[in-house]
């Protein structure tokens, strides 16, 4: 994409970023709609990861070879990149991870296991997704630490009013998503993160949905921990980021051993790096960085408050759209809400009703979302969710309400 002013975006010339938009899908033109699971990557991105191969692929750190130096310059310059994406003070706040279910299970096995005891509290949500849940039950079978919940209303909004009787001082973590991915509601961050503080809990922010689609800073929403996926914000598959506070990181001893972060190993013990090498054990995934910090460079090329508000915009016009048509529910709060539409259709299953839209070339996703306890709560086998991101169009959406209607008729 040629650098456009804010004024001059054109939604169409950046779609064409997109190679993959123009495949077909049984026959059908593909309308991809499955972007919370994982987005699709611009061209920005391919020729980063092609550009490391071709000229700079080598392993980093530990080699005193040109090609050694280069390749850990640019994961080192994309560990900056990342920092400045995400408002961190420094880049040594910057763990490279595979993703925010590897960042959580990171967190809950470093600071868990050391500084978390039998009958302390981790804090979560009913809107959590797996990933930031069965991490903090293993930690709790494992220390004898209590999960506490904060209730989801009908609505899809957190119940905060329970919030004074349930973060108390037994509390040492709380843990809650930015967006949630099944219900789209955007979770007031920076208030939570700040109540918190206030009884002296760390904070884990889940910032899978929320990393390429809201413009936000962790030193200004006060968080320790953040996690982001790379998959879903145009990086490659296998590339994510923990962010977490100087001091607390710094005091998390490793949690995986290997190469690349030990100072010194005899027979018997090792000394290890500080943070962030410490949590970055083996070959790290280097093109994974690179093409992390190339799609933040993308992002922000576009702006990340105009991503939002035209994802705002394909949301709106989705749900209004939806409430034409007859036997279908849309799920979550009606406003604040995030580029996700998770809805029920009277007439049919949600895994039958995404094989019939696969069928004519448009990807939703059907079932739990990993979200089986807030399934169970809101009585549902599952949902069907659309998901979009700034390379879709109205167009696809009336596509999609065509498609919903045949599939009603369909089932009915
Ligand atoms: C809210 C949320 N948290 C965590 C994850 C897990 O992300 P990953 O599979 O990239 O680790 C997802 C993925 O869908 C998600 O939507």
């Amino acid at each position: 994409m040629d650098k456009p002013s804010r004024r001059e975006l054109d939604w169409n010339a950046i779609r064409d970023d997109f190679p993959i938009l123009r495949e077909r899908a049984h026959g059908h033109p593909l309308i991809y709609f499955d972007n919370a699971a994982t987005t699709q990557k611009p061209r920005a991105v391919l020729e980063a990861l092609r550009n490391y191969y071709e000229h700079n692929n080598a392993n980093v750190h530990r080699g005193l070879h040109e090609l050694s130096s280069r390749a850990t310059e640019a994961y080192e310059k994309s560990r900056e990149r990342v920092a400045q994406y995400l408002g961190a003070a420094s880049p040594d706040e910057i763990v490279f991870t595979r993703g925010t279910t590897e960042s959580i299970n990171l967190v809950a096995q470093a600071w868990g296991g050391k500084f978390l005891r039998a009958d302390d509290v981790i804090l979560l949500t009913e809107m959590e997704h797996h990933s930031n849940l069965v991490p903090w039950q293993l930690l709790a079978e494992r220390t004898g630490a209590r999960l506490r919940f904060v209730p989801v209303r009908d609505d899809g909004t957190l119940e905060l009013d329970r919030l004074p009787s349930l973060l108390n001082e037994e509390v040492k973590l709380f843990a809650f998503t930015h967006v949630s991915n099944s219900l789209g509601t955007i979770n007031p961050v920076a208030e939570l993160c700040q109540k918190a503080r206030a009884v002296g809990a760390l904070t884990v922010i889940d910032a899978a949905q929320s990393g390429g689609h809201l413009p936000f800073n962790v030193q200004e929403i006060g968080c320790d921990f953040l996690a982001i996926s790379g998959h879903k914000m145009c990086a490659p598959t296998g590339s994510g980021a923990l962010y977490g506070r100087a001091e607390v990181l710094e005091a998390m001893p490793p949690w995986h051993g290997g190469g690349e972060m030990i100072v010194s190993v005899t027979l018997e013990k090792s000394t290890f790096k500080k943070a962030p090498h410490r949590f970055e054990a083996g070959t790290p995934n280097i093109a994974g960085a690179i093409g992390l910090a190339a799609a933040m460079d993308y992002l922000d090329e576009i702006g990340r408050p105009e991503i939002f508000a035209h994802d705002a915009k394909l949301t709106e016009y989705a749900i209004e759209r939806m409430a034409d048509l007859p036997g279908l529910r849309v799920l979550g709060p009606a406003e604040k809400r995030g580029a996700i539409v998770g809805f029920v259709m009277d007439a049919a299953h949600p895994h039958d009703l995404t094989t019939f839209a696969d069928q004519r070339g448009l990807a939703l996703r059907g079932g739990h979302h990993c979200n089986q306890p807030l399934m169970k709560k809101f009585g549902l086998p599952g949902t069907t969710r659309a998901s979009f991101y700034f390379y879709n169009t109205t167009e696809e959406i009336d596509r999609m309400i065509d498609i919903l209607r045949d599939a009603a008729r369909f089932f009915a």
